[in-house]
């Protein structure tokens, strides 16, 4: 059947534009999803809210229960930009950039509101503005992630210099509407914007993440358009910048904790200011997000992503030698056994090859990749590939996580046909994970 590259195990909306996962929380048994929203718009070209999707079943399955948060105090007239949650005394406390944008002259106002039920907020306190920011500072400082350590609230907030350089201002505060700076942590060479900054502890070592915005191209790292990846921190330095996705799209994650403890990534599966296109957003929509991803950490003190999807979405499993062809019904889950080098895996026009230690993503072969060329990533010796394959994406996950690609991808049918050479593969179906409560 034609596909109309609807996804079915990703959150995505009915109409509109979407982007990044705001606000990512658990809390008195729900799990909740906000997201930067324009439901107007397929192109995002009016005023960002926060969307909101709901989970109680351990994301089996969504219920999207509308705009959560829209531009209606004078400090956020421009848009209601990104931010987090905090679950703390049974509420969810909610920090955000209010964007104004009045014909050039830009501010940024960080804004407070708490939710008790999962659908009203309080009023909005405005608890940072710009002469809040230190001197050096540019008028661009958004994204707050904030958390607790110690009984203490701490915010980092991505900012850009006023020498044109991307940098996280950390703040700390004893309750969450009094806030003071800290110290601003950057690093040469890595852009002129720093946004949507994310600091948390994994296996007793402290990571930063950033999404970064001017870094230059290089044939194996930052070849997108933005970036977004994390350091490792060392006595409160920022260690070597490592690539969070090597894929085509990819942007702007958050991380949170689950109910298990377990630190669970969710990125937006899209770009802003892309070369390449989305033909959904012809028929009204544009963008998901991405499969939850839990993380750990390597030995070598890098981080590892896996994906994760409610068991009982899982169905029938099959096994495809190596050099047979099948046809399957998307969304489904593969894991490739590298026996041979090189090996290549196509899932209809998209090509997935591992040749001397460096993995090739080419979607440059007819409409499948809507203008996606190739993206590369040395990997070094590996022998598994994991693969999330919804209707019109592609998440590779190699080396237990250690790299991954993920990439939209645009096959005409729904039945896809999937073959590898230099080893076989084992592909499980899935079915559609359940979104309600779009009209
Ligand atoms: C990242 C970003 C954020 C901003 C939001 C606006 O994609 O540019 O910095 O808060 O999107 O939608």
């Amino acid at each position: 059947m034609i596909s109309d590259h609807r996804q079915y195990v990703h959150l995505e909306a009915l109409k509109g534009w979407i982007n990044d996962p705001n606000g990512l929380c658990f809390c008195n048994g729900k799990y909740h999803v906000f997201f930067q929203y324009s439901p107007d718009s397929p192109y995002g070209d009016t005023l960002r809210c926060w969307g909101h999707f709901e989970s109680c079943d351990e994301a089996k399955s969504w219920t999207y229960t509308g705009i959560a948060l829209r531009p209606d105090i004078p400090e956020d007239r421009s848009g209601v930009f990104s931010g987090s949650a905090v679950v703390s005394d049974n509420k969810i406390h909610i920090f955000y950039t209010g964007n104004v944008d009045d014909g050039g002259v830009r501010e940024a106002y960080q804004i407070y509101v708490t939710m008790e039920d999962g659908i009203h907020m309080s009023d909005k306190k405005v608890i940072l503005k710009p002469s809040d920011y230190p001197g050096s500072c540019s008028c661009e400082v958004r994204d707050p992630k904030v958390w607790i350590e110690d009984g203490k609230w701490k915010m980092v907030l991505g900012a850009k210099d006023k020498d044109g350089k991307g940098c996280v201002l950390l703040y700390e505060a004893d309750s969450p509407d009094d806030w003071h700076f800290v110290r601003q942590l950057s690093k040469d060479g890595l852009g002129y914007m720093w946004e949507c900054p994310d600091m948390f502890e994994l296996g007793g070592q402290t990571f930063l993440g950033v999404s970064p915005q001017g870094l230059e191209h290089e044939e194996y790292r930052y070849q997108n358009v933005y970036s977004s990846g994390f350091f490792r921190m060392e006595e409160g330095e920022l260690k070597d910048f490592i690539e969070y996705d090597y894929g085509f799209d990819f942007y702007a994650p958050q991380t949170f904790v689950n109910e298990y403890g377990e630190r669970i990534l969710i990125g937006w599966m899209g770009i802003g200011d892309i070369p390449y296109t989305n033909p959904t957003a012809e028929k009204g929509w544009q963008h998901c997000l991405t499969i939850p991803r839990k993380l750990s950490v390597t030995d070598d003190g890098a981080l590892r992503q896996w994906p994760v999807i409610h068991h009982e979405l899982y169905g029938s499993m099959e096994e495809v030698r190596d050099g047979e062809e099948k046809k399957i019904k998307l969304p489904c889950d593969i894991v490739a056994v590298i026996e041979s080098d090189p090996y290549t895996l196509k899932i209809d026009g998209a090509e997935i090859s591992y040749d001397d230690n460096e993995l090739v993503l080419d979607l440059s072969h007819g409409d499948v990749g809507q203008g996606r060329t190739v993206r590369k990533v040395k990997t070094g010796k590996h022998k598994t590939l994991r693969i999330i394959a919804d209707r019109s994406s592609l998440e590779v996950f190699i080396s237990g996580g250690r790299y991954v690609m993920s990439t939209r991808f645009y096959p005409s049918d729904d039945e896809v046909l999937i073959s590898a050479k230099g080893g076989g593969f084992i592909v499980r179906d899935i079915s559609r994970m359940e979104i309600n409560g779009f009209e």
